[in-house]
């Protein structure tokens, strides 16, 4: 029996973050990321069209036979999780609750801050997570919309992004958190920035850490992981011409991407 790859989605580059610590923590597997480069950003749309473009990705990635989907985006996860474990027969992972669960765990004076875009911070995924796990903890967020041009361009130690981080995060350093959940896929990219602004006594909780932990976890439990002894493939297809995906993606990835396709999903669904 051949064994089945894991699919991952994001809206563009920024669920590689997620697919770095997916080839860390399983180097085994064999992984097809899609990167919806042509209808990028997703923070800023509605939640209808987010759980649109998501079911239409799912859809492009089950036609080649994944064993699971990881939704690698903090909006998507935030708007369009539920749907998209209702329709597909496949486990679906989303990146808010490992999260969630992380800060819950490690936070000692129960007062959590999330950082993310509009459309997460606006669905209050993160805030509901973590008090379904515990109601006692106080959650304060904040959108962040301007760090995800900022780490695609690079600037992620620059006086723009230190100033930028000021403005944000002041309001939640005055709350007194001491847990920060990094609420985007982007942000890890800016982890030092924020972890200087914020605090250094703050605990920064990495979504795309976690969510590697699970996917491990269901994998093992369903005894679907590749033998160890085995080297994992990984392809990548995009909605837009490839290039600046190929740019940005090598530094969000920490090296090199293999080849990148582009597809175009109306053409999978005719
Ligand atoms: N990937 C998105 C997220 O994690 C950030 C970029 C976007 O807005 O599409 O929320």
């Amino acid at each position: 029996m051949p064994w089945k790859a894991i699919g991952i989605f994001d809206s563009g580059v920024g669920g590689l973050t997620v697919l770095k610590e997916i080839i860390k923590a399983l180097p085994q597997e064999d992984t097809i990321y899609f990167g919806d480069t042509a209808r990028v950003p997703y923070g800023t749309k509605s939640p209808e069209t987010v759980t649109r473009y998501s079911l239409e990705i799912a859809s492009f990635l089950v036609h080649r036979d994944i064993k699971l989907l990881v939704v690698a985006c903090n909006t998507a996860s935030a708007c369009a999780l539920e749907a998209l474990q209702q329709t597909l027969s496949i486990p679906v992972v989303g990146v808010i609750e490992p999260g969630a669960r992380r800060a819950a765990s490690v936070t000692r004076s129960g007062k959590i801050g999330v950082i993310g875009t509009e459309g997460t911070i606006r669905s209050s995924a993160y805030a509901k997570a973590i008090k379904r796990i515990n109601p006692e903890v106080e959650v304060v967020t904040r959108a962040c919309p301007l760090f995800v041009p900022l780490a695609e361009e690079g600037w992620t130690d620059n006086e723009v992004a230190h100033l930028t981080a000021r403005i944000y995060l002041t309001g939640l350093r005055e709350a007194g958190v001491d847990t920060l959940v990094l609420g985007c896929t982007h942000y890890p990219l800016l982890k030092r920035v924020i972890g200087e602004t914020i605090g250094e006594d703050v605990k920064l909780v990495d979504s795309a850490e976690e969510t590697a932990r699970t996917v491990a976890e269901i994998l093992r439990g369903r005894d679907l992981l590749r033998p160890s002894s085995e080297q994992g493939n990984h392809h990548y297809f995009v909605s837009d011409v490839p290039a600046g995906f190929i740019r940005v993606g090598n530094r969000f990835l920490g090296g090199r991407l293999g080849d990148v396709y582009q597809v175009s999903l109306d053409a999978e669904k005719g």
